[in-house]
């Protein structure tokens, strides 16, 4: 595909254009002026051996002493906002809101007011991953109890940064966050494989009552006076039926029924609740795992109406997309019998679950927008990932031909689609491919001990899109 279909389209005035970051992945500081220790400290230090160079996020890109550095950066690129995460354990060292690090909030306050001072937006993402590790030991997010942590967390953003943050996201891929208690195919920290006791289906319904609390405690105790949105960003890829078969459409409606429908269902449709299909495959589970798991299929009445529509925007994150077929499941899906594949063929990222497959971008808009009514989606993060290349040719191929999509779903379909932002401003660290894998538009020196940060080709491209609005 070349530009000749998106020539004489442009984004509307009012769309953003940003990038996006995690503490975690970027702050290092790990223990600097009284933070806590979260599940990443913990697994990255306990079994090096996890993460494929055996590195950790001690030091990362230094962006706790270099914030400023990156908001320059974020400011050259053009971008409108910038969205970031707040490590938990570094405001809360025990999870807890017995004990407030200040010098943990004075960082962030520090942080918003440099973008501020930039013109630059601050998108904060309440929480993507770093668990503090005293939440783990009470089981983490199997613990129902966990959603009010988490809702006392929230509270206490809202009153320290309202007041100039006005875009918040609850919750990171919850998706990711579930599975990483289940899965012998480690994936995220905790790196549990309590699948066999229903785990992930604890930890999903802890992180609905999370997202949900903290959204009305905004709306209750803060909006009238911050006025500002709040969502949670989901991670889906697009499934494509194998074959023009009904088997293979049934089987590629089901996989994304259950990996985005899982949450975005009980909060965006409007009969509340799991999907049917979700629920039905829930009620196997727990026959066929012989356990009594008597929390399974139901989130119950009073939690359906709790959640229901408990969102300002649906925040997307989105990266490829999987061919689907009826046949054993796969381990991303594992409830659910349906084959996933990867078309080798299709030229690709360095990580290797990512192939270049654009158009799955605008169908899988257009999917929401069907099946939501057209929901505000907030495109939190798209990207590609290479070897950290200053002259990121595959990055800038991948880049122009998501985006084109991204505009003809805006454009051409009219899905609501407010935002976009590239993952991520800087390399970074990529979980437990370490840092071996790169999805920065600057290239960051982690030989140098400063850390120190360069453009890639790709900055230019991006710059000219957001300035032009046009690709
Ligand atoms: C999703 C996650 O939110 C982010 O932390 C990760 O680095 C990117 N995808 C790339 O895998």
């Amino acid at each position: 595909m070349d530009s000749s279909d998106t020539k004489d389209l442009r984004f509307p005035e009012n769309f953003l254009f940003g990038v996006a970051t995690a503490s975690y992945q970027i702050e290092g500081g790990w223990d600097a002026d009284g933070k806590g220790e979260n599940i990443w400290d913990r697994c990255t230090h306990e079994h090096p051996e996890f993460i494929a160079d055996r590195s950790n996020g001690d030091i990362a890109c230094d962006s706790y002493n270099q914030y400023k550095e990156d908001v320059r950066l974020a400011k050259d690129l053009g971008s409108h906002f910038y969205r970031f995460s707040i490590s938990w354990a570094r405001v809360l060292p025990y999870g807890t809101i017995d004990k407030i690090n200040e010098a943990g909030i004075q960082y962030y306050s520090n942080l918003i007011n440099e973008l501020l001072a930039n013109n630059i937006e601050p998108v904060v993402t309440i929480f993507h991953w770093d668990l503090p590790q005293k939440l783990q030991e009470l089981g983490g997010w199997t613990n129902p109890n966990l959603a009010y942590f988490f809702q006392d967390y929230a509270e206490l953003l809202f009153e320290k940064f309202g007041d100039r943050v006005k875009w918040w996201i609850t919750l990171n891929e919850p998706g990711h966050i579930a599975r990483s208690y289940t899965t012998k195919d480690l994936l995220l920290a905790p790196c549990l494989d309590l699948r066999h006791l229903g785990a992930d289906y604890m930890a999903v319904q802890t992180l609905l009552k999370a997202h949900a609390m903290a959204y009305h405690v905004y709306r209750k105790q803060f909006w009238k006076l911050q006025r500002g949105k709040i969502g949670i960003t989901l991670h889906t890829f697009w499934y494509e039926p194998l074959t023009n078969s009904k088997e293979d459409a049934e089987s590629a409606e089901s996989a994304i029924q259950y990996d985005l429908g899982i949450f975005s269902h009980p909060i965006f449709s409007e009969q509340g609740d799991f999907p049917p299909i979700v629920l039905k495959i829930m009620e196997d589970h727990r026959k066929s795992s012989k356990l009594s798991l008597p929390f399974l299929p139901s989130l119950g009445e009073e939690w359906i109406q709790k959640i229901k529509g408990t969102a300002d925007f649906l925040g997307l994150n989105h990266y490829t997309t999987r061919w689907a077929q009826p046949g054993n499941p796969d381990w991303w899906l594992p409830d659910l019998n349906v084959t996933l594949s990867i078309d080798e063929k299709i030229p690709g990222a360095k990580s290797v679950w990512l192939k270049t497959v654009p158009w799955g971008l605008r169908k899988l808009l257009n999917w929401i927008k069907n099946s939501y009514k057209n929901p505000p989606v907030f495109i939190s993060e798209n990207g590609f990932s290479d070897s950290g290349e200053l002259h990121d040719v595959g990055r800038i191929d991948y880049m122009k031909k998501y985006m084109r999509e991204v505009l003809k779903a805006t454009v051409l379909d009219d899905c609501q689609v407010l935002a976009y932002a590239v993952w991520s401003l800087i390399d970074n660290f990529e979980w437990l491919q370490g840092y071996t894998e790169k999805f920065g538009l600057y290239h960051v020196d982690f030989n140098d001990p400063k850390r120190t940060r360069r453009a890639k080709t790709s900055v230019n491209v991006i710059k000219q899109i957001i300035t032009s609005r046009q690709i």
